[in-house]
Formats: C-alpha cells, sequence, structure tokens
C-alpha cells in the first residue's frame, strides 16, 4: 500500500498535495492505463470549440499537470498556443518531456489558484480563446470554484469558451454510493488516509464536499457571465461542462 507524506505546512493549502512526487508518479501511470478513454472526451470537447481548426486560438490550462489536455487542443488547432498553470514542480517535470514535441507552442506557468484566483501571471499570458481544466478545480471549496469561474470568464476574449472535465459530486448520498462502489469496482484505488494529522484529514474531507454537483456547476458559470452553459458528457460522477463568451 502506497502511503504519502505530508511534511510541509504549504500542502494544506487547496490542490497541493500535488507537489508530493510518489503521488504524481502514481497518478500519471494511472491516468496513461486510462489514456483511451480519455482522449475520447478531449477530442469531444475540441470539437465545441468555436473555431476553425487552423485558427491561432490562445489556450489556458488550468491545473495542467503533465500536461494531457493542452496537448490534445494543441493536437486539434496545430495553429494554436497554449499556457499551463500549475503548482506542483514534480506535476511540470513529469509534463516537460510529453510536451516537449510541442516546442514553444507550450510553456508552463508556475502560480496558485488555490484563493480561486488566477494568478497575475496567467492573467498576463491571455488573454485567451479557450480556457480548459481537467480534474483540478475540485480541489477548491465551492465558493472559490464559483470564484475562479468569474476570474476565467474575465480572462477570456470576447467568442471564447471554457471547458472543465472534473466532478460533479452525486445528488443523494444514494448516489454517491452507488457511483463510488462502481468507480471501486473498474480499479480506481481507496484513498490514502494513514499518516494524516488531525489538520490535514479536515483539509481532506473539505476537499469531498459534496455540494458541487452538476446544476451548482452551471449555475456558477451562468452566474459567472457564460452564455450556453451546458454538461456535454458525463460518466458517473465525471463531467464535461462549459459555456461561452459572447461575441
Ligand atoms: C489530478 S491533477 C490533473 C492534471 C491534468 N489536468 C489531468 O487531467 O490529468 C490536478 C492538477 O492540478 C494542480 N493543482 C491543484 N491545485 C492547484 C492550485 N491551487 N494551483 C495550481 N495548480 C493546482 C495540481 O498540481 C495537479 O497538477
Amino acid at each position: 500500500m502506497t502511503t504519502y507524506h505530508h511534511d510541509d505546512e504549504t500542502m494544506l493549502r487547496w490542490g497541493h498535495s500535488w507537489k508530493e512526487e510518489d503521488r504524481v508518479a502514481d497518478y500519471v501511470e494511472r491516468m496513461d492505463s486510462r489514456d483511451a478513454e480519455r482522449q475520447d472526451v478531449f477530442r469531444l470537447l475540441a470539437q465545441l470549440v468555436p473555431a476553425e481548426r487552423g485558427a491561432p486560438i490562445r489556450i489556458l490550462d488550468v491545473g495542467s499537470g503533465y500536461g494531457p489536455v493542452a496537448a490534445a487542443c494543441l493536437d486539434a488547432f496545430p495553429n494554436a498556443t497554449a499556457v499551463g498553470l500549475d503548482v506542483s514542480d514534480a506535476m511540470m517535470e513529469a509534463g516537460r518531456p510529453r510536451m516537449a514535441r510541442f516546442g514553444d507552442r507550450f510553456a508552463y506557468i508556475h502560480g496558485d489558484f488555490a484563493d480561486g484566483a488566477l494568478p497575475p501571471q496567467a492573467v498576463a499570458a491571455g488573454p485567451f480563446d479557450l480556457v480548459v481544466s481537467a480534474r483540478a478545480i475540485h480541489h477548491l471549496p465551492a465558493n472559490l470554484m464559483a470564484r475562479l469561474y468569474g476570474e476565467v470568464y474575465a480572462a477570456l476574449n470576447q467568442g471564447g469558451a471554457f471547458f472543465n472535465l472534473d466532478t460533479a459530486s452525486p445528488e443523494t448520498p444514494f448516489l454517491h454510493d452507488l457511483m463510488r462502489s462502481v468507480r471501486r469496482s473498474e480499479g480506481e484505488p481507496r484513498p490514502e488516509r494513514a499518516e494524516r494529522t488531525p489538520e490535514q484529514a479536515a483539509h481532506d474531507a473539505m476537499h469531498h464536499h459534496r455540494d458541487a454537483t452538476l446544476a451548482r456547476h452551471l449555475e456558477w458559470l451562468r452566474a459567472a457571465g457564460f452564455a450556453h452553459a451546458d454538461c456535454f458528457w458525463k460518466r458517473l460522477s465525471t463531467a464535461l461542462i462549459g459555456g461561452y463568451k459572447e461575441a
């Protein structure tokens, strides 16, 4: 059984446990084993972007990790450029060799969105035609997710779009247990809880908040200003949601 150690106070900021090298290595290996399934959803995401394939669009990937979403968008839009925002050096180290094939079409930006704000260095790299994110924004508590959606809207050009492939919490405890048992029967690892201080355990429990349902994500998108906010794909509690900033 793998045990991850949190020995840095800063790990208590939302999402910062991804600075742990062992956790990153396990994650990248697990996602590589599911790559075909993920690519299907990324292809759908790219089809929803309101731009010609040859357009030189500017992309921001929030919580880019090893870069899979940015890579899929750069493949779909051969004249696009992208920046990947992340706080984890270990993730960016894992991503650099994978993203090297894009040359100067891709760059990482080291920065933190734990307060629900896009860091100034990410805003300065825009404005963007497309903002994407996968499995990253759920690290925030609900009020900060809603805030971040507003920040993303502000960083987009008119006519731009935002897509987030992430957790949409089931509406009822029955659905929560049902979906979790299906995911575990399909091999999802149980979260490790060993070696946690009480503060870290409380932080982890917050991470698994249940108020970020699909309905609320869509509410937050609309409140941020997005038009045509919708869920474009969903499997169990993973949903591809997004919206458009009207031209
Ligand atoms: C589960 S990984 C997802 C990586 C990639 N988007 C994917 O779909 O495989 C979550 C990523 O979000 C980043 N992240 C989490 N919280 C963050 C924060 N507060 N600021 C910046 N990056 C953050 C982590 O470092 C990690 O790389």
